[in-house]
């Protein structure tokens, strides 16, 4: 490790012990090293030859799952299957930890996610804000009810309730709103932030790539970490390099 990276893992541990309440904002990097593939470049070689040729960003949507429900589905019930086979890596056990020496020491600490993967919750964290939903949650296309997943793939594609309906993954596609309670907790805890943590997000998907600015507005101390520079490493305060399994649990304690 060089010289100015260790420096900036001190400034960025200083910064943690002393600096009032914590926010961390992740993205599907923190689970790059769990084997699941981010969304844009990088991961796309561990994907199954079967989807290879698919593009997240073009089965994402509501248009795809309307034109070919099965496609769609299906996809979505590999990548469900993926994510449950995955384990917690370094970077989300790190996280856990910290939040508990956080709350431990009488501070708030909020983390906010862009990833439907489940794994902050299966590594320990706790009241953790989906901001793009849940892949491990599936509901009715038009009465939202609830349905029951089976533990293996589904029996035949596009799903159904008992009763016909067809039901989707509760992701958040392209085009279709945030979940408002989930948009309002993080407009709240960034309100008082002290120190905000931006984790292996590429930050161009809004609003969470706006969060940046909440945190500024604010006062707080802001730490980047990402193995490469995003649309938003000329304003944070710490940039830290490198992949979040390796970085989080040097300056966070826990791994
Ligand atoms: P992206 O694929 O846009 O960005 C992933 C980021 O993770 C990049 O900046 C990589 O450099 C970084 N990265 C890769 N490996 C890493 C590692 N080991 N440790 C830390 N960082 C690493 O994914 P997101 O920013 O999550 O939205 O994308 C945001 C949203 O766009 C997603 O939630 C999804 C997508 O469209 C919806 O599905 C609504």
């Amino acid at each position: 490790m060089g010289v100015d990276q260790q420096q900036s893992i001190e400034k960025a541990r200083l910064a943690l012990e002393n600096g009032g309440n914590v926010v961390v904002l992740t993205g599907s990097g923190v689970s790059a090293e769990s084997n699941i593939p981010t969304f844009r470049g990088g991961g796309a070689e561990t994907m199954a030859a079967l989807w290879a040729d698919f593009d997240p960003r073009t089965l994402a949507t509501p248009e795809a799952f309307e034109a070919d429900p099965g496609l769609v589905t299906r996809w979505y019930d590999w990548r469900r299957l993926m994510c449950l086979r995955a384990e917690p890596n370094p970077g989300h056990l790190a996280l856990a930890a910290l939040q508990k020496r956080v709350e431990g020491a009488g501070r708030r600490f909020t983390l906010l996610t862009q990833n439907v993967d489940g794994l902050h919750q299966r590594a320990g964290s706790t009241g953790v804000v989906e901001l793009h939903g849940s892949i491990m949650r599936w509901r009715g296309v038009r009465s939202g009810a609830p349905a029951v997943l089976p533990e293996g793939p589904f029996d035949s594609y596009p799903p159904t309730l008992d009763n016909g309906e067809l039901i989707r993954p509760s992701v958040v596609w392209f085009g279709e709103a945030l979940p408002g309670d989930a948009v309002r907790a993080a407009g709240e805890v960034l309100r008082s932030c002290g120190v905000f943590l931006s984790i292996g997000t590429s930050s161009v998907v809004y609003p969470a790539a706006g969060f940046i600015d909440d945190a500024r507005r604010a006062g707080a101390v802001t730490i980047e970490v990402n193995p490469e520079s995003t649309a938003i490493s000329g304003v944070v305060d710490i940039c830290l390099r490198g992949a979040a399994g390796g970085v989080l649990p040097a300056f966070v304690g826990g791994g």
